[in-house]
């Protein structure tokens, strides 16, 4: 029974505090996040701490009294701060940037507030129908198959698992399920993929019991490529050999140079093969957002499974990875299990545990559905061409230079390049734009990663954050040259 209005004189609100300091405190904590905006382009962006000085900055012990709210916040500013690297900074242009932006920063806050676990559609039928709803909407604002069965998980290392769990199950001569892949006799599995392609798909080999022998690597074309006829044979080489090829894992913007498999001809072997097409677009499947981007997508609605993350480049705040598949019961088989204590008698509804490992489900969907309304798909497109704007514009200035060399097409936001001197040898080249790396980071101002490309040390400019602009771009120009120039 609820009790009647105003008869509790100290309302309660979640942490045993009252609602009126719920209140207070999580105003003054959207008062330090503003402050922290505002102030951040004044901040290092690749935290200046030595491993180990957070640790010993803080009690090892934990408080046996309560703390007050102010000393909670005061340490946030004053111990977390300062060991955070921000990937929030403007500058932020390393491995692939991403934005908490408000929308999506509140949304979380909004899915905290609620703190449901939407394993069954009973325990939260608004997460689920919120979930499917705004699927749809991703599968509309990408020209994506509208039919497609989706959920949202955590990553994209998770997406790589369902994906291939549900590949294996696809595989008619194994009962992996039910069996395992220890009983005698059964098929050694066969995945292909691309030596470009992310190190999650491996893992989800080792994690599924294919181990790394079940992942042959398919070479790449002169554009970082998967090439189709080294597929066919590789897969035609296998079936000699008594391995079973079962599934092809494309990437479209492979984590290194961003190159984009072919999925349109990966798709017609997979078709005459008979093997499961999952394409990973953990990066570039947001820019299909944008019309001009689609061709890069051909072949895509033919695939069995696909996934991108929103958390990477369509502004809603890590973590949230949207996995489809066009055959939800084949996944669905892989892990459906209800135990008692799970079963509910809605037939007609979703329950989204009967379709991963997972059990429990955070409410995700809120952050995506109100960057989504808040942005406006139009302005989600504007945002996705602006960062592709800034890395071609930069990419144009480092063709232009003589002492650059640029080390990979520059297919969507990140530009590969490294630095030339005319009388330094290989292994000397990859030392020396190791410290011009080292150099650019040092300054605090902007942050790159490295990579290596056909071997060689190689830079990676990486735009993405929503608050990345021109002179950000400018400033990593200028502090290359300078340190071209030692
Ligand atoms: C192409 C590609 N696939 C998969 C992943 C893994 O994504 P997550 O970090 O969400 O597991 C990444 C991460 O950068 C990626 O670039």
């Amino acid at each position: 029974m609820h009790p009647p209005a105003g008869s509790d004189p100290r309302p309660r609100a979640p942490g045993d505090w009252d609602v009126d300091a719920f209140r207070a405190a999580g105003h003054e904590l959207i008062d330090w996040a503003a402050r922290y905006f505002e102030g951040i382009e004044g901040r290092p962006v690749l935290a200046r701490v030595r491993p180990g000085e957070i640790r010993r900055s803080l009690p090892a012990t934990p408080p046996e009294q309560p703390e007050a709210w102010k000393e909670l916040l005061a340490d946030l500013e004053q111990r977390i701060e300062p060991g955070v690297t921000h990937w929030n900074h403007p500058g932020f242009m390393a491995y692939f940037g991403i934005t908490g932006s408000a929308p999506g920063i509140l949304g979380e806050l909004a899915s905290a507030v609620f703190n449901t676990n939407g394993m069954l559609w009973r325990t939260n039928p608004a997460s689920t129908e919120l979930e499917q709803v705004v699927l749809g909407w991703l599968l509309e604002m990408c020209d994506l198959p509208r039919d497609w069965f989706g959920q949202i998980v955590d990553l994209g290392s998770t997406s790589a698992v369902l994906a291939l769990a549900a590949a294996r199950e696809a595989c008619p001569l194994l009962e992996a399920r039910e069996d395992g892949l220890s009983l005698h006799g059964t098929p050694r599995l066969r995945l292909y993929t691309s030596v470009e392609a992310h190190s999650s798909v491996e893992k989800a080999a080792i994690l599924l019991g294919l181990g790394r022998a079940g992942v042959r690597k398919i070479e790449v074309d002169d554009r970082f490529r998967m090439r189709p006829e080294a597929l066919a044979t590789a897969i035609e080489e296998d079936r000699e050999e008594g391995w079973t090829p079962f599934a092809v894992c494309a990437t479209i913007g492979t984590t290194s140079t961003t190159s984009v498999d072919p999925v349109d001809a990966l798709a017609a072997i997979c078709r005459r093969e008979k093997l499961w097409l999952h394409v990973d677009a953990a990066y570039a499947g947001n820019a299909a957002v944008a019309p001009e981007f689609r061709h890069h997508f051909r072949g895509c609605s033919e695939a069995d499974s696909y996934y991108f993350n929103p958390h990477k480049w369509l502004f809603v705040p890590i973590d949230c990875s949207v996995f489809f598949t066009r055959h939800p019961d084949t996944l669905r088989r892989a892990f459906q299990l209800i135990p008692d204590y799970l079963k509910t008698s809605e037939t007609d509804a979703i329950n989204f545990m009967d379709y991963g490992f997972q059990l429990g489900r955070r409410f995700r969907s809120i952050k995506l559905w109100w960057v989504i309304r808040a942005f406006g798909v139009d302005g989600i497109r504007e945002r996705i061409r602006h960062a592709c704007t800034l890395a071609q514009a930069f990419a144009a200035r480092v063709d232009a230079e003589p002492r650059l060399e640029r080390m990979a097409p520059a297919e969507f936001s990140v530009v590969c390049f490294r630095a030339v001197w005319p009388d330094l040898g290989p292994d000397e080249t990859d030392a020396a734009n190791e410290e011009l790396l080292e150099r650019i980071n040092r300054s605090g101002e902007v942050f790159l990663s490295p990579t290596r490309v056909r071997g060689a040390f190689t830079l990676r400019l990486a735009i993405g954050n929503l608050r990345t602009d021109q002179r950000h771009v400018d400033r990593v120009w200028e502090l290359l040259q300078a340190g071209i120039d030692g």
